[in-house]
C-alpha cells in the first residue's frame, strides 16, 4: 500500500476547551473517507492536526508514503504541504481581491509543485472550465459555488497526494452542493488523490465516500463502509439529526 494516513488516539485541546479526545482514523491510498459530524464536533480540529496548524496533546500522526513514514505530528505546515498534503480549508480562505487566476498560481507555493504550474494550471481549468473563464475576475465577486471550485482547484494546484476538504458544501445551493461533491470525485479520478473530507451533508458524502467516521464531542462514536453507515437508522437519527 503506497499510501497509508493514520490518526491514533489524537488527543487535542484549545486551552481548557477539550477539542479530540482520542481520535483514531485510517486512510488508505486511492480512498475517500468522510468524517461527518454536526457544528463544534472537531471536525476541522482534526484537519488541522494532520497540516501541523494544531499541535496533539497525545497521539500520532503518520503518512505511510512510498515506503517511508512521515511522523506528521511532529512536522511544521509547510513541510506537510511538502510532503504532497493539501487542505481545502473551511471557509474557503481566498484571496478576495486577487484575480482567479491569481489564486491558483498562489495554491503552487509547494517547490516540487512550481516546476509542474503550467501543466496542473491547465488540469485546473479542464476540471473547472468555468475557473478558465473568469480567470481574470476577481475571486471576491465569483458566486459561492465558483469559489468552492477555485478553493479545490487551488489546493490541487500544490500537486498533492492526500487531499483533505473541510466542510465543500457549506453554504451551497442543494444543486451546487451535488456538483461541488461530482467535481470532487472527479478530480481525485484525474489526479489519483487519496481524500479526507469533513461533512455535515449526510447524504451527498455517502455519494463519493468509501468509509466513514461519526465523530461526536471529539470522539469517534460510530465508524463504516457506506452500506453500513446508510443502513444504520440510529447513526442518522442521533447523530445526524435526520429523520430515521
Ligand atoms: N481557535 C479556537 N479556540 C478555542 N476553541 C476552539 C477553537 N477552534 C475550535 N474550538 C472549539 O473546539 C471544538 C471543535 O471545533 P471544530 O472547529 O473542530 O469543530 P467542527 O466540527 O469543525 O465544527 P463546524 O462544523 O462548525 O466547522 C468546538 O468546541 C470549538 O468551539
Ligand atoms: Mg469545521
Amino acid at each position: 500500500m503506497a499510501i497509508n494516513l493514520n490518526i491514533e488516539s489524537v488527543h487535542a485541546a484549545y486551552g481548557a476547551v477539550k477539542a479530540l479526545q482520542g481520535v483514531s482514523l485510517n486512510i488508505h491510498e486511492g480512498q475517500t473517507v468522510a468524517l461527518l459530524g454536526t457544528n463544534g464536533n472537531g471536525k476541522s480540529t482534526l484537519m488541522k492536526c494532520i497540516m501541523g496548524m494544531v499541535k496533539p496533546t497525545q497521539g500520532r500522526i503518520t503518512l505511510e508514503m512510498d515506503g517511508q513514514t512521515h511522523e506528521l505530528s511532529a512536522m511544521s505546515t509547510q513541510d506537510i504541504v511538502n510532503l504532497g498534503v493539501a487542505l481545502v480549508p473551511e471557509g474557503r480562505r481566498l484571496f478576495p481581491k486577487l484575480t482567479v487566476e491569481e489564486n491558483l498560481l498562489l495554491g503552487a507555493f509547494r517547490a516540487s509543485a512550481r516546476e509542474h504550474i503550467a501543466r496542473n494550471l491547465e488540469f485546473a481549468y479542464e476540471a473547472f472550465p468555468v475557473l478558465k473563464e473568469r480567470r481574470r475576475q476577481l475571486a471576491g465577486s465569483m458566486s459561492g459555488g465558483q469559489q468552492q471550485m477555485l478553493a479545490i482547484a487551488r489546493a490541487v494546484m500544490s500537486n498533492p497526494r492526500v487531499l483533505l476538504v473541510d466542510e465543500p458544501s457549506v453554504g451551497l445551493s442543494p444543486l451546487l452542493v451535488s456538483q461541488t461533491i461530482t467535481q470532487l470525485q472527479s478530480l481525485k479520478d484525474s489526479y489519483k488523490l487519496t481524500v479526507l473530507m469533513a461533512e455535515q451533508n449526510f447524504n451527498q458524502a455517502m455519494r463519493i465516500a468509501d468509509m466513514g467516521y461519526i465523530i461526536v464531542h471529539g470522539e469517534i462514536v460510530f465508524q463504516g463502509d457506506v452500506d453500513t453507515l446508510k443502513g444504520n437508522d440510529m447513526v442518522k437519527s442521533f447523530y445526524l439529526g435526520m429523520a430515521a
